[in-house]
């Protein structure tokens, strides 16, 4: 019986076209591990702008992506806060709860979770690649001894402080008003970019130091809806700025609302996001469209893009 199932062929520049475009970073088809399955569905694809959003496991994605191809990751990785306590929010005591993602699940395995994804981070980082994370004290000590067991090497602590932070309801301790971004290399080898000259410029001439004064988001980036750990996209662009070219790949494995892939798009660099939530990464996909736009009718001056 004649087989009438179409075979398809790649084309015959196909895997130079892959190492050619720094987007296609997830794609190991010399050996593809997964199959006939995917681990992830492409959600969003705009090459025109070198955008894309994955939605999947970011673990699972990045063990199959091919080595060495992103120049920068930003993650700010779920925080394992909710867990029954209690906050301010807009002057009203609310229980902490940002979704099923940020339970913990103990400090061991908490532990390994941020092992496992630091690892898959650092096999994508090109050998000059650093990373940004985020944290509160609920993991950033992890993600700091994680990235000492995995051989990174870390450049910074950046003190984020926040003017405006919520009082403390239970009047026991300080107020927290700040969060703390590790910066580190791949590795010890690592010979990582800065752009000093240009944090000097918009200090106003002085070296940068590594506690920022950064608002959270404002009502207007949160106009296509809420995330509940939103970042505020001067942060983003600051991070970016100061350790990315113009046209680097930049990737966030806990996208959310993508706050990091606007602020590729002003300043120009390329982004691909990961999410496990249908919910963030529609907010993302509005987010980015309308940072398209705003990019290509306007070139920000970098003073704005700090302050923005
Ligand atoms: C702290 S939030 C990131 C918020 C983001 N920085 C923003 O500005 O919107 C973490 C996000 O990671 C997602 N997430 C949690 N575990 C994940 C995983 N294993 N792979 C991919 N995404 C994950 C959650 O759904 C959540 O949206």
């Amino acid at each position: 019986m004649k087989n009438n199932r179409k075979t398809t062929k790649p084309p015959k520049d196909y895997q130079n076209a892959i190492d050619r475009n720094p987007l296609e970073f997830y794609i190991s088809e010399k050996t593809p591990k997964y199959g006939p399955k995917r681990p992830f569905i492409v959600f969003y694809d705009d090459p025109q702008h070198s955008v894309r959003l994955l939605k999947g496991n970011c673990i699972e994605i990045l063990n199959q992506a091919r080595e060495n191809s992103v120049d920068m990751i930003f993650a700010d990785p779920p925080y394992f806060l909710s867990n029954g306590g209690i906050t301010c929010h807009a002057g009203k005591m609310v229980s902490v709860n940002k979704g099923k993602w940020d339970k913990s699940m103990g400090v061991e395995e908490n532990h390994k979770f941020t092992l496992e994804w630091l690892k898959a981070c650092q096999r994508v980082l090109k050998p000059n690649g650093t990373i940004w994370v985020s944290g509160t004290t609920h993991i950033i000590y992890s993600v700091g001894f994680a990235m000492q067991q995995l051989g990174y090497k870390i450049l910074n602590d950046i003190i984020w402080y926040k003017r405006n932070a919520p009082p403390n309801l239970s009047c026991r301790y300080f107020t927290h008003s700040t969060e703390i971004v590790l910066w580190a290399a791949k590795n010890e080898k690592s010979k990582h970019y800065f752009n000093y000259q240009l944090m000097k410029k918009i200090n106003q001439g002085k070296q940068m130091r590594n506690v920022w004064e950064i608002s959270p988001p404002s009502a207007e980036e949160k106009r296509f809806g809420k995330h509940p750990t939103q970042k505020p996209v001067a942060l983003l662009n600051r991070i970016i700025l100061a350790s990315t070219r113009e046209g680097d790949l930049v990737l966030d494995p806990f996208c959310g609302s993508s706050t990091t892939g606007v602020a590729a798009v002003l300043c120009d660099r390329k982004y691909v996001g990961i999410e496990l939530e249908d919910e963030y990464l529609t907010l993302s996909v509005k987010r980015l469209k309308d940072a398209i736009v705003k990019r290509g009718t306007k070139l920000f001056a970098i003073e704005e893009l700090v302050a923005l």
